[in-house]
């Protein structure tokens, strides 16, 4: 028996990093999971995976139409959508702002706070039609918290999708709709190169990196029933880095 038993989560991005560390996790604890990511034939192959249940649809997060269409095939294949994981993010190439070309701005905002807004959006229409509440759990970043010299774009955003998850909880909490956020420090990710990684770890007072699977440890709680009375803010994941 697990506490995911008999509910349907959606993860964006899950063929990667964190967020296939969520999809097992969820997967592990009974979760049927529909594993999202921009490739079918990468979703199909991390699908096959998993433990329980998984369906497999590909989706570009920063297009509204993708994401319409994500939640309503899960919706038809597995029934309900209990939980939904917007994880899907890209990062930033650190260029000084005076040169840094409108486009990147653009697609950053896009794919990381924009694709945010999609996600709470069609999950709020289907869960609100079931009657039955939910949760949407969001993956932000110390850096919705805290700045990072090169990177606005992601900054802004991930600031952005700390303040979308405040307003999206308040309106949706008479729905039993729960949306909180996760704002994880830097992590064990292809998302973070060698030579990031050796400029940052002095940044975080435990002396190493957060590795995927802590980050899905908080989310598989966050999502579960024994948070019912968490909504609305964003939980901090970040081996002492805000701290200082
Ligand atoms: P990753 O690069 O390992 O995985 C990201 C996944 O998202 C990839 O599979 C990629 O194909 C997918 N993706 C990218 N653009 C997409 C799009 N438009 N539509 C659908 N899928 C798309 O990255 P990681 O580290 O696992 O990041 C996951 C989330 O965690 C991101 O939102 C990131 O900003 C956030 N995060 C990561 C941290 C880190 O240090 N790794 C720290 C804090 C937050």
């Amino acid at each position: 028996m697990g506490n995911f038993d008999g509910k349907i989560v959606i993860v964006t991005g899950a063929a990667s990093g964190i967020g296939s560390a969520i999809a097992r996790r969820l997967s592990a604890d009974g979760a049927s999971v529909c594993v999202s990511d921009l490739k079918q034939e990468t979703c199909d192959e991390f699908a096959r995976t998993l433990a329980g249940r998984a369906i497999a649809v590909a989706a570009d997060v920063s297009r509204e139409d993708d994401v319409r269409r994500l939640v309503d095939t899960a919706v038809s294949r597995l029934g309900r959508l209990d939980v939904l994981v917007n994880n899907a993010g890209i990062g930033e190439k650190p260029v000084p702002i005076d040169e840094k070309p409108a486009e990147v701005w653009h697609r950053i905002l896009e794919t990381n706070l924009s694709s945010v807004f999609y996600g709470i959006k069609h999950a709020a229409r289907v869960m609100k039609a079931s009657g039955s509440g939910g949760v949407v759990v969001n993956i932000a970043s110390i850096l919705g918290s805290v700045g990072f010299s090169g990177a606005p774009a992601y900054v802004a955003a991930k600031h952005g999708v700390v303040g979308l998850t405040r307003a999206a909880a308040l309106e949706l909490a008479a729905f039993r709709i729960r949306v909180v956020a996760v704002q994880p420090a830097f992590i064990h990710t292809p998302l973070v190169k060698p030579e990031m990684e050796a400029a940052v770890l002095p940044l975080h007072p435990a002396g190493r990196l957060g590795e995927p699977e802590e980050v899905a440890s908080l989310v598989a709680y966050l999502a579960s029933d024994e948070a019912a009375f968490l909504t609305g803010a964003g939980y901090l994941i970040d081996g002492g880095y805000t701290a200082a």
